[in-house]
């Protein structure tokens, strides 16, 4: 099939490689000249393991173009994937600017059937406005169909996500898209939902907001662990193993961040009030995820006594999660801030993110040197193993804030550290 994914931002450009490796022809369109010719050049302006060297291979092989041309792009191409973003607006809810643009010139270069799906996450009643918009934008009355396919891949481990998904979602009423879409997923096994675009808009939204309801769940839950001295770990194992609850996504640390959850959790929760129905289990949801960075700053206080003022401190980590240089709402940097606010004085690294602050350090070593304490904020696996004897030879007192209770507690108080971490006892 030739698919033109429009948008070639990190769902986009995924996407487009995924289906390349199923063996289509695809077209990147982006109307940023930039992005475009880093594309061409076999480069990606974000960094995703395993992606690049996708990028580099279907390129030589000439199954993945990448062009600026929106018109020549729709017209050429069969099925078209819109990928554009959908940042949150003032009132929470999904912008969907972009996507109504990208809506408007595929009506005004519609010459044959295609159908037009949507990857971006968009909010429910989506796929029947982009229907609207394209109807109005029509020069001729060529059939089309919409079509809401979200994705569930994760940032870090993309290519893996979407080449094992557990699930694919098809909204649309149309049989001739629903063949097309069965068509171009074949050779990915895996349970295939079909239903309805709204419920299949809503299903994205719903997955998010109750993944970080897991993640707003055991936070809160492990500072009442904190209190009665209980391994926080030990509890999310306990009921992990039972299957109706399972054990992923009940990691205690600094909190959900990203592009995707806090977004969707307020998206899902504008979108209920519109309806009268609040969503008030995604406002707690909200209000402990926010408070999660502020708990992790007490924690640096009670090991410091009480103040950060003029206190040195090391901060590993400023992505959202390991193996991204995405910040986007990331709990390190509402960290940050806040430690400035109370006058601390900050020292950053991160193996990926060049933030290119004033703060930020080249080695662990340079970080920690002089600290009063020093969290870890990001789960990076090169913070697992570091030569804990030597940075603590470096720093000004020995205490470590564990914000993603990756760390060996017993390791560390076996060189003289003291060890703080989330419920991790
Ligand atoms: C999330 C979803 O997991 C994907 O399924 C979805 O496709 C994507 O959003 C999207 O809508 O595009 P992502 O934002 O890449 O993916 O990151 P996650 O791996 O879900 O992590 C989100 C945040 O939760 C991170 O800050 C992570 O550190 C935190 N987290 C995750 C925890 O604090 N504890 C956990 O147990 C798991």
């Amino acid at each position: 099939m030739k698919i033109l994914i429009i948008g070639t931002g990190y769902v986009g450009t995924t996407t487009g490689l995924i289906f390349c490796e199923l063996g289509h022809k695809v077209t990147g369109l982006d109307l940023d000249e930039q992005k475009i010719q880093a594309l061409k050049a076999g480069k990606l302006h974000f960094y995703e393991p395993g992606l690049e060297p996708l990028l580099k291979k279907h390129i030589e092989a000439h199954n993945i173009t990448f062009t600026k041309d929106t018109e020549t792009a729709i017209k050429e191409n069969d099925l078209i994937f819109i990928c554009v973003g959908t940042p949150q607006g003032t009132d929470g809810s999904a912008d969907l600017t972009f996507v109504k643009n990208v809506a408007k010139s595929i009506g005004q270069n519609l010459n044959q059937y295609k159908v037009i799906v949507t990857k971006s996450t968009v909010p429910v009643g989506t796929a029947e406005l982009l229907t609207r918009v394209i109807k109005d934008n029509q020069t001729a009355p060529v059939p089309f169909d919409v079509v809401s396919n979200p994705e569930f891949l994760r940032e870090g481990s993309a290519l893996h996500d979407a080449l094992h998904p557990d699930r694919i979602v098809i909204g649309t009423t149309s049989e001739t898209a629903r063949t097309i879409m069965r068509e171009l997923y074949k050779d990915l096994h895996c349970p295939i939902i079909e239903t309805h675009p709204k419920a299949s808009e809503m299903i994205k939204y719903a997955a998010n907001s109750f993944l970080a309801l897991k993640i707003s769940y055991i936070n809160e839950l492990a500072r009442v662990c904190d209190k009665l001295s209980i391994n926080v770990h030990d509890v999310s194992n306990g009921i992990g193993l039972d299957h109706r609850i399972n054990p992923h996504f009940l990691k205690a640390g600094m909190g959900y961040g990203g592009s995707c959850f806090p977004k969707d959790v307020n998206a899902l929760i504008h979108t209920a009030k519109q309806q009268g129905t609040p969503l008030l289990i995604l406002e707690a949801v909200v209000k402990v995820n926010a408070e999660q960075p502020v708990y992790v700053i007490e924690k640096i206080k009670q090991a410091l006594g009480g103040e950060v003022q003029n206190k040195t401190i090391a901060v590993l980590g400023l992505s959202f999660k390991a193996n991204t240089d995405d910040t986007r709402e990331s709990p390190s940097f509402i960290l940050i801030d806040r430690l400035l606010e109370e006058q601390a004085i900050i020292k950053t690294h991160d193996p990926m993110v060049k933030s290119g602050a004033s703060h930020q350090c080249m080695t662990i070593a340079e970080t920690v040197a002089g600290a009063d304490a020093l969290v870890i904020c990001t789960d990076w696996d090169e913070y697992k193993n570091l030569d804990w004897a030597g940075l603590k030879s470096l720093m000004n007192q020995p205490y470590i804030i564990d914000g993603r209770n990756m760390l060996d507690k017993e390791i560390l108080e076996g060189v003289g550290f003291q060890y703080f971490g989330i419920a991790n006892q």
